[in-house]
């Protein structure tokens, strides 16, 4: 079955059935909630049936016929979907083999993450994104808008967040280990009506759109913007560096400044950016980030001091985990869910409860905090670094990396529990300057994650995926995005990976771009 995510059930036969004529381009019908589409001649059904789960679909394909039935639009476009790639509708073809599927999704949150603070790529880009993990069957776009290098959403309450906030001066380039500064200006963010549109465009795909903010941490172009909101008031620029081996500024707290945890007026202005957030996505699930959080400031500053004496906690540790305490009390009270990084539940006072918080597991050493946490019936998004760091080259982060992900590897025993929402991939921006080194880090991963995140376990087989994405190439080609070849993961150059991983940390980030044979 030459199809990517591969179904739940099926069964081929002989024959086809011809569909010209009886569809737009991009497989989306304008369906009624009550939806029932036949075409001129009947042939081509689309039925409502409760029966079928949630996002799932039942796609029978006869000579004489073509039948859909879901319980959910998204169920029915979902089988469109899987026409589209049975057919090769987009080279051409119109011929849908015979075959019967029954098929769900294995997880509920299929997701990937896109950040737009290191590098802003804009709407037209975005809803790009968007139509492709509409045809891979993934539905949660996890929009990373805000960091330390821009922030990308207007807040009409703080309009300096954009003014200051989404404009740096400089950047580094060279890689993670590069001391290289140029004087490349960056700007750019969303004002809320394009944020309503793309929320929006999602929607009609299936997708909800969780946004990103984060707090305390990597928040440096918030600071730039309102100083009053960090422990001192020094005014700091939005950095242009990601990080890295620039210690005489890090010592300064210019790169990765963090929040002030013991000032009300910190909370007043946290508050104000998340009702904005709250009414602009409607989605459940609100993240607040809260990883890597320096304690540098907090240990200085007579008000963070203040809050952990009077409250009786141990440490800064601590002063994060009551800082976090508020936010999702906060959000609780809105209706929302919020999720962090997995570092917030390393703070023992950490409002867990009744599953207040999701926890998104990233790190690349492995972290007992989370992995029980997960075990105990905790929310939990999956997304670790070996895996799902859509950002790293191919030649340390291969492609089998994504497909072989098991949770239990990473200690997660109940992944099919309902408390394991998903998994997720991540495309950090620091070293995704365009569009060419974006399409490269995420096809032919996105393809892989959705197999991860939708066919049964038991039914992966990454040689078979090999056979099934080569398939795919040239449906990808047509669309014109610039997928690895994958020439570096499925052969075994070692000089090669060598010289890409040592470029990759110290010289040049992109080279795989280059050495793309695609
Ligand atoms: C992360 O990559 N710091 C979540
Ligand atoms: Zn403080």
């Amino acid at each position: 079955m030459n199809i990517i995510p591969l179904p739940k059930e099926f069964t081929e036969s002989s024959g086809v059935y011809l569909i010209d004529g009886k569809i737009k381009s991009d497989f989306r019908l304008d369906l009624l909630d009550d939806f029932a589409v036949f075409s001129d001649d009947a042939s081509f059904v689309i039925e409502k049936d409760s029966s079928v789960p949630e996002e799932g679909y039942k796609l029978s394909v006869t000579p004489e016929r073509l039948t859909v039935k879901a319980s959910t639009k998204t169920g029915a476009y979902y089988a469109l979907q899987s026409v589209r790639r049975l057919c090769g509708f987009d080279l051409g073809n119109r011929e849908v083999p015979c075959c019967e599927i029954e098929d769900e999704p294995r997880f509920k949150w299929r997701g990937l993450h896109l950040d737009e603070s290191r590098h802003f790529f804009g709407e037209k880009e975005v809803k790009r994104l968007l139509d492709f993990m509409f045809a891979e069957k993934l539905n949660t776009f996890h929009w990373h808008l805000t960091d330390d290098q821009g922030w990308r959403v207007e807040i009409k309450k703080y309009p300096l967040l954009t003014e200051i906030g989404s404009k740096r001066a400089y950047t580094q380039v060279g890689g993670w280990g590069s001391d290289k500064i140029e004087a490349l200006e960056h700007g750019g963010y969303y004002t809320q009506q394009q944020i309503a549109e793309i929320v929006e465009y999602a929607a009609e795909r299936g997708i909800t759109v969780v946004p990103e903010i984060d707090f305390p941490a990597h928040c440096a172009a918030a600071i730039a913007a309102y100083p009053y909101i960090a422990c001192f008031e020094t005014k700091t620029e939005v950095p242009g560096y990601f990080g890295g081996l620039i210690p005489e500024k890090q010592g300064n707290y210019r790169w990765n400044r963090t929040l002030c945890c013991g000032k009300e007026t910190t909370f007043e202005f946290v508050f104000g950016v998340l009702d904005e957030l709250c009414s602009l996505f409607p989605s459940r699930y609100i993240h607040i980030g809260g990883d890597e959080a320096p304690s540098g400031e907090w240990k200085l500053c007579k008000d963070c001091q203040r809050v952990i004496k009077e409250n009786g906690l141990k440490n800064e540790e601590q002063l994060q985990g009551w800082f976090e305490n508020r936010l999702i009390a906060y959000l609780r009270d809105k209706g929302k869910t919020p999720i962090g990084w997995n570092e917030i539940i390393r703070a023992e006072n950490l409002d867990n409860a009744n599953n207040s918080v999701a926890i998104q597991y990233w790190t690349p050493k492995r972290d007992t905090f989370a992995e029980n946490y997960a075990q105990k019936g905790g929310t939990m998004i999956l997304s670790n670094h070996q895996s799902f760091y859509f950002d790293m080259p191919y030649a340390m982060m291969p492609l089998c990396n994504t497909y072989n992900y098991f949770p239990k590897n990473y200690g997660i025993n109940n992944a099919d529990a309902k408390n394991v929402l998903g998994v997720e991939g991540e495309l950090w921006s620091e070293w995704i300057p365009d569009r060419a080194k974006l399409d490269l880090s995420a096809f032919p991963r996105m393809q892989a994650l959705a197999e991860v995140a939708w066919t049964p376990e038991d039914r992966r087989d990454f040689d078979s995926f090999k056979r099934r994405l080569d398939e795919l190439k040239p449906t990808l080609k047509k669309l014109g995005i610039g997928y690895a070849e994958d020439c570096i993961s499925l052969n075994d150059d070692k000089k090669l990976k060598d010289e890409i991983l040592e470029k990759f940390s110290c010289g040049d980030p992109c080279l795989e771009v280059k050495l793309n044979k695609n």
